[in-house]
């Protein structure tokens, strides 16, 4: 099963329920953007290196399942020209309430991450992708469509969950019991029972897979990425977090067009 269709639902569901990765931004925080004061997490609470981000000032940015009135925002106040593609019409909204609140410009795209084609290779300088690939069930074309749409010297920056976070029962966990549960790659539809399943779906949770970190790492070096920096982080929310950073985050550089796979 593809979640996408499901997903756009769900996450719509959760911007109504006010989950914290649908809140927007206030307005000292775009206030403070405007005077070159920011910063923006692509994992849970670590916000990303300084040295990650050139000037932002007529930068294009493209914020891949970015949503949610919280990054794109602070991007456009800093003075970047940011475009966001993502899956959820009232996460884009999010994004649209900070802008018209702040007489800021946002350009908001309805849209599958992994589906970029019509944006023009090379038009982006950056592209900024918070942890979202647990809600799509394969990372590779959004590496291989985010590399095409960069410009030589671009960067990709990305937010991920460790996939480890997966192995563990849910609802024990909730307990703060840690049972080894789910062999990897985990995929909701085909690793919970029927139960559980109709649970997530009547409380409008997304739907989640794990990926391998082969598919996260080098399948951003087989794109023709060149990965430049990573960090780890945690949610002090999650019971694993004092065993486990839970997430990380990658900076990856496109420092050519040749294209890797043909070897050109
Ligand atoms: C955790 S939120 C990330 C945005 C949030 N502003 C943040 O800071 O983390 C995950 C986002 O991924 C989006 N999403 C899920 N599946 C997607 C897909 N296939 N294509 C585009 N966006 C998708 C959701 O709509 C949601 O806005």
């Amino acid at each position: 099963m593809d979640y996408a269709e499901y997903n756009r639902r769900a996450w719509d569901e959760q911007v109504k329920q006010g989950n914290e990765w649908t809140v927007p931004v206030s307005d000292e925080t775009i206030a403070a953007a405007r005077d070159g004061e920011w910063q923006v997490l692509l994992t849970p609470q670590k916000p990303v290196p300084e040295s990650w981000f050139p000037n932002l000032a007529g930068l294009n940015i493209l914020g891949l399942a970015s949503g949610g009135g919280q990054q794109a925002p602070i991007f456009a106040a800093a003075g970047a020209h940011v475009t966001v593609i993502d899956n959820s019409p009232l996460q884009l909204e999010q994004d649209q309430i900070v802008a018209r609140r702040e007489d800021l410009t946002i350009t908001s795209v309805l849209g599958d991450m992994r589906d970029l084609s019509q944006f023009r290779a090379e038009s982006f300088d950056l592209v900024f992708n918070p942890c979202s690939m647990s809600f799509i069930s394969n990372a590779r074309p959004v590496f291989e469509a985010s590399y095409r749409v960069l410009r030589t010297g671009g960067r990709m920056l990305s937010g991920f969950t460790n996939p480890a976070r997966f192995i563990f029962d849910e609802d024990r966990l909730e307990q703060n019991e840690f049972l080894v549960r789910h062999k990897l790659p985990y995929n909701d539809t085909t690793h919970l029972n029927s139960e559980e399943l109709e649970k997530l779906r009547s409380e409008n949770e997304p739907l989640m897979c794990s990926h391998s970190l082969e598919d996260l790492i080098a399948g951003q070096l087989k794109s023709g990425l060149t990965i430049t920096d990573m960090f780890e982080d945690v949610d002090d929310k999650d019971p694993l977090a004092k065993f486990l950073p839970l997430y990380f985050a990658t900076l990856a550089e496109k420092h050519s067009s040749r294209s890797v796979r043909s070897g050109q």
